[in-house]
Parts: C-alpha cells; sequence; structure tokens
C-alpha cells in the first residue's frame, strides 16, 4: 500500500483525466503484466506508471476504466479476487471490495468478468482512449472487446469509431507535479544522494565497480526503496566514457575518476544522481581541468532553470561554458559561436543537459509545444547533467586528456523563483569531494 501519496490524491488525478475527457468517451488503462525472468521466476513486479498515477493499486492483471457521467461512478477497476489458497503461497490480494474500499474506487469487479462486462461499459461511447500501440496484446484485446459490440451492429450496438492515444492528455497532467510527489521525489534525492556519499567514502580501499555499486544498493534498501530507478551506472577509468555502461566489473585503478550515475526509486518515483570522482581521493591536474569546466557548465544550467525561460536554456547555458572551457584548455580550436555552430564539441559532449524527473526516469510529458521549445513551470521536475568524455581513442587532443570521462547530475524541481536543487547532499566542489573521501 501507498504511503506518501494520500489515497485521496489519486481520485484527484482521475477526476481531473476525466475533466480532461471529451464527452461520451471512455479511457482504459491496463496495469503492467508480471513478466519472466528465467524458467518460472519472475521479475520483481514494477507496476505501469500510469495505471499507478491514477489507482496508486500495486497488482497485475488489473484494468482501470473511467467513464465520464456513469451513474454507478466513473472510475471503476478490475482487478484479481480474493483467494485465501492462493493468498497462502503469493501474498495478500486487495481484492474488488477492498479496491473500493482502501482505494477509492468507486465501482470494482473481478478481472475474471472484464470480458462480460466491458464490451458493455464501451457501447455507445463514440471515443476510447487507450495506451495505443504501447504494447500488442493490449491493442488485440482492445479490439477483442470492439469486436463483440459490432458482431451486434444489427441489434442496435454502437461501437467506438475512434480511438485516441491516452497519453497525451495523461502525460501532461503527470509532468506537473504536486507538493506531495515533489516530497517523494525529494525523499528519492536524499536517500540518493547518501548512497553516493557512501560508495565515495568507499572507493579509496580500492576493489571493482561492483564494491561501490553494493553500497548504492544498500544505503538504498536500508530505506525501504527496493529498487533502482533504472540500473546503476559505475564507470571507473575510460569507462566513465560509456554514456550506459552497466557492466560495473571492472578493477578501481589509483589515479582514475569513477562515475556514478544511480538513483533509487522510491513508491514508483525516481531520483537520477551523478558524482564523478577520485579513485585515490585526489584530482590529478587534468582531472581537476576539465571536471572544473563541467561544474561550473552545471551551475549555469540550474541558474538557468526558471519559469522565464524555456526547455532548452539550461542546455544552452551547459553549452556555452562547456565550450568555451574545452576551448580555453585548447582541446577545441575557434570561438566558442563557431564551435557551438559547427558542433565540434559532439565528440566530447554528445547528449542532453537533461530530461524530465518523475514516476518514470525519463519522464513523460512534451519538450516542445507547437514546434517551440515549452516554457519551464513551477512544478516541473527535471535533471541537470552536463558532461565532457575525452574518448581513449581520440587522437586528434593531447594524450593527457584521453579517456578521462565527467557527468555531474542533479535533480531539481522548477518553483516561481527558479528551481530547488533536491540531490545537494551529496558533494560536488573538488574540495568537498577530497576531503569527504579524506575523512
Ligand atoms: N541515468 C540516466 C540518465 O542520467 O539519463
Ligand atoms: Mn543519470
Ligand atoms: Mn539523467
Amino acid at each position: 500500500m501507498n504511503q506518501l501519496i494520500p489515497i485521496k490524491e489519486f481520485s484527484e488525478r482521475r477526476r481531473r483525466l476525466v475533466e480532461h475527457m471529451a464527452p461520451g468517451s471512455i479511457a482504459i488503462v491496463p496495469a503492467a503484466p508480471e513478466r519472466t525472468r528465467n524458467r518460472d521466476v519472475l521479475h520483481p513486479f514494477r507496476q505501469d506508471s500510469d495505471f499507478q498515477y491514477l489507482t496508486g493499486f500495486g497488482e497485475p492483471e488489473a484494468v482501470l476504466v473511467l467513464i465520464p457521467g456513469r451513474e454507478h461512478g466513473e472510475s471503476v477497476l478490475f482487478c484479481k479476487e480474493r483467494n485465501p489458497e492462493k493468498e497462502l503461497w503469493d501474498g495478500f490480494l486487495v481484492g474488488p471490495d477492498g479496491a473500493i474500499e482502501q482505494y477509492g474506487l468507486d465501482d470494482a469487479f473481478p478481472i475474471g468478468d472484464i470480458d462480460d462486462i466491458l464490451p458493455g461499459m464501451i457501447e455507445g461511447r463514440s471515443r476510447l482512449y487507450y495506451p495505443l500501440g504501447k504494447d500488442h496484446a493490449f491493442d488485440a484485446q482492445i479490439m477483442d472487446w470492439v469486436n463483440v459490440i459490432r458482431s451486434k451492429v444489427r441489434s442496435g450496438a454502437q461501437p467506438p469509431g475512434e480511438f485516441v492515444a491516452l497519453e497525451h492528455m495523461l502525460h501532461d497532467l503527470r509532468l506537473f507535479k504536486s507538493a506531495n510527489e515533489i516530497k517523494v521525489i525529494a525523499k528519492a534525492g536524499e536517500i540518493s544522494a547518501e548512497a553516493h556519499c557512501r560508495a565515495m567514502k568507499r572507493a579509496r580501499k580500492g576493489g571493482f565497480e561492483y564494491n561501490l555499486e553494493a553500497e548504492l544498493i544498500h544505503t538504498f534498501m536500508e530505506h525501504g526503496a527496493r529498487s533502482t530507478a533504472y540500473p546503476s551506472i559505475v564507470g571507473s577509468g575510460t569507462n566513465g566514457c560509456i554514456l550506459h555502461y552497466i557492466e560495473n566489473s571492472a578493477p578501481l585503478t589509483k589515479g582514475d575518476l569513477v562515475l556514478i550515475d544511480a538513483g533509487c526509486e522510491l513508491e514508483c518515483y525516481a531520483s537520477d544522481i551523478t558524482r564523478t570522482f577520485p579513485i585515490s581521493g585526489k584530482f590529478s591536474p587534468e582531472q581537476r581541468a576539465l571536471y572544473e569546466v563541467v561544474l561550473a557548465a552545471q551551475y549555469a544550467a540550474i541558474d538557468a532553470v526558471h519559469p522565464d525561460n524555456h526547455w532548452n536554456k539550461p542546455h544552452e547555458a551547459a553549452l556555452h561554458v562547456l565550450v568555451q572551457g574545452l576551448i580555453e584548455l585548447g582541446l577545441l580550436k575557434g570561438t566558442v559561436e563557431e564551435a557551438i555552430e559547427e558542433e565540434a564539441y559532439k565528440p566530447f559532449f554528445m547528449h542532453r543537459t537533461g530530461h524530465w524527473l518523475g514516476m518514470d526516469v525519463h519522464d513523460v510529458g512534451d519538450y516542445k509545444i507547437g514546434g517551440a521549445w515549452r516554457q519551464l513551470e513551477p512544478g516541473m521536475a527535471l535533471t541537470v547533467e552536463p558532461g565532457l568524455y575525452i574518448a581513449p581513442d581520440n587522437i586528434h587532443v593531447d594524450e593527457k586528456w584521453r579517456g578521462i570521462g565527467i557527468r555531474i547530475e542533479d535533480d531539481v524541481v522548477v518553483t516561481k523563483e527558479g528551481c530547488r536543487v533536491l540531490t545537494n547532499a551529496v558533494p560536488k566542489t573538488i574540495d568537498e569531494i577530497e576531503a569527504l573521501m579524506a575523512g
């Protein structure tokens, strides 16, 4: 059961979605399926983010149906029935009655009855919203239900004629975080910050990248965050130049940096932090020089997270500082404007400065509206994560720079005045990092 988001907030989200739906429409949102890991072992279950957002209901084999104007209530859940024998093996089931009592659904039925009941609910509704194209099996399932109605048109049955992707409407709601959601994302950020500090303190002992991953997982679990928001990246030395390195198996070598990009998931909300630090506890002159550029770029980008700015302004601010730094260090030639125009920086900085953050680490929500970058607004959560990566085989730069990969990433939420950084509890200045590691 959800702890940090009050149950009435889920009803409020459904109410707001229903408000946005066309008159005479219906929306159908399925829970995530269980997925096999190997033979009869399942992956730990993670609810579908859209379904979770609208229900807080954590079981598979469930379907939410929203029917604006329905007399017996607009929010209907199909879910597994209680079953003492099954529950003895696999744990507690909420059941339809529990869904109404504990989760505030208006009405609920056993999932086994859905084929009999749902076509009748769809019948007469002109528009059907669902996660169109997300899952082939569910697309087929929707058409099976609709075809039941189509087979009865001669008796006057009216199947829907419009099938509309639910995402656009729902994801715009998800983009704006409530005060409770921000609290959960901030809490996840605090846990992840503590985990990064723990990994930093452990690094000088050496060992392997997975030894640091173990420290992260320890802190996540210790605080009840039972999953990472994405596979942890622990890349030492040249592995720091591989953006999504998750092998985490190389030995930690004194003199190298290690880049850790890791965040826990708490109650289906993600955190996403990156820190880069020297395994020995002391930055070398080259590591220091590049690190200072990335840090200055990150500060500039954070300063640009403000409701006066559009989505791309923090990226532009970071890019300017990164390119200027690369020129000053002799890694790029020409002026800042030329290097940006010609994208000469791309071999060193090939990703965006951030992304929306929420129930998904790369959260939902449009970045452009009508072809133009979207304005930042209070309640939006995002990451700020510039980096510089000097490929080990880049023969165009002095050898001393090669193989250094640095990224610094924090989670922020847009406020009226600018933004609030949620992950400041893990150090990022060189002095602070060296002091923590020396302690
Ligand atoms: N951890 C994935 C990212 O930073 O976008
Ligand atoms: Mn990250
Ligand atoms: Mn990120």
